[in-house]
């Protein structure tokens, strides 16, 4: 790797320091033949910034930690795809780490955070109440809560409102005439997914006849959602729910391969609702019905409130919670209407 220092660009380019130091971090503030002169210098000498000695000197990185439940979920996927548009705009660069809903893992990489010294985190906590998020509040690292409304007014956060999610997909289910319906999904720790089993059991308990059973899963992929399918497919047909709203779309499409592999059909035999709206849902075999998330828009409004804070002198950035609103996407694993349920002819007198 070349040797050559910022002061060995400036003088091949004949220009100052901060002019190049202006190249490197805010390149539309500089006239553009003298960018490209710094730039041709930079090539020619093969200069790299040591980003750690400038962290050192500055006693903060330019980078944001963006900590989520299960990387291997395309929702966060589209939140990092939001955060890091609105962190490109200001010249920030967002790490993407994975807690696998592990508390362990959360807190490792919350400790990691801290020395790294970066400028702020985006995170979807396993744990809200994780002692290290306060430590690094306290110690002057801003968090913002990333698919999960905060509950105190000292934390900024930017969720769905997600009991109104589940109603939304119970509301559609008992439209189409299912009363015998379930909820996928789980743990039941995860504020989320409880505030979606709140939403349905609303809407079913505003249903008289309609009934909403659990199976609760021990996580939130495809896999817990083909395991949730082989026990509902093993179900005697007549006690078998024919509805099942799911936590996020992974459970959903697991659970409809698994009726898939039983030879049962989506939605005759059971019709299916997810949440998140990914790619993957509208592309499944049996397209999904799902409530969508504004995936792209919570993650560049979370990384915006974090760059407000950071940037902030005091007087502007207040704490605040953004609430987006859910939107029921109806396709063809839901969308048919069930017979009415036959009246039992009267008996005969006599
Ligand atoms: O954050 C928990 C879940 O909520 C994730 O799995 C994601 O799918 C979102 O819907």
């Amino acid at each position: 790797m070349s040797s050559a220092g910022i002061r060995d660009v400036a003088t091949l380019a004949q220009v100052s320091v901060g002019t190049v130091s202006n190249v490197l971090n805010r390149p539309d503030a500089v006239a553009p033949a003298t960018r490209q002169r710094v730039e041709h210098a930079i090539e020619q000498l093969g200069f790299v910034r040591n980003e750690a000695a400038r962290s050192l000197r500055a006693g903060r990185s330019r980078t944001i930690g963006l900590l989520v439940l299960d990387v291997a979920n395309p929702f966060f996927t589209d939140v990092a795809a939001g955060a890091e548009a609105a962190a490109d705009a200001s010249g920030a660069v967002i790490t993407l780490y994975n807690s696998g809903q592990s508390r362990e893992r959360e807190s490792r990489h919350l400790a990691h955070l801290e020395e790294q010294r970066v400028q702020g985190v985006l995170v979807t906590p396993v744990d809200t109440r994780n002692p290290r998020l306060d430590r690094l509040v306290e110690r002057g690292t801003p968090v913002v809560l990333v698919d999960r409304g905060a509950d105190r007014a000292d934390r900024c956060s930017v969720s769905v409102d997600d009991v109104r999610g589940g109603s939304l997909a119970l509301e559609h289910l008992l439209s189409r005439g299912h009363t015998r319906t379930a909820f996928v999904g789980g743990p039941l720790d995860v504020p989320q997914v409880i505030d979606r089993y709140r939403g349905a059991t609303r809407a079913v308990e505003a249903q008289t006849g309609a009934t909403l059973s659990l199976t609760e899963t021990s996580g939130l992929t495809v896999e817990d959602g083909r395991r949730a399918g082989e026990l509902l497919a093993a179900m005697p047909a007549s006690r078998r729910p024919t509805a099942a709203f799911c936590a996020n779309d992974l459970i959903a499409l697991g659970l409809l391969q698994a009726m898939t592999a039983a030879g049962l059909r989506v939605p005759g035999d059971l019709a299916i609702v997810g949440y998140d709206d990914i790619y993957y849902a509208a592309a499944a075999a049996v397209p999904l019905t799902s409530v969508r998330q504004p995936r792209e828009l919570l993650g560049r409004t979370a990384a915006e409130l974090l760059l407000e804070e950071i940037n902030d002198d005091g007087l502007v950035h207040a704490h605040r919670q953004v609430v987006f609103e859910p939107e029921l996407v109806v396709r063809a694993s839901s969308d048919v209407r069930r017979p009415a349920a036959r009246k039992r002819a009267p008996k005969e007198a006599g």
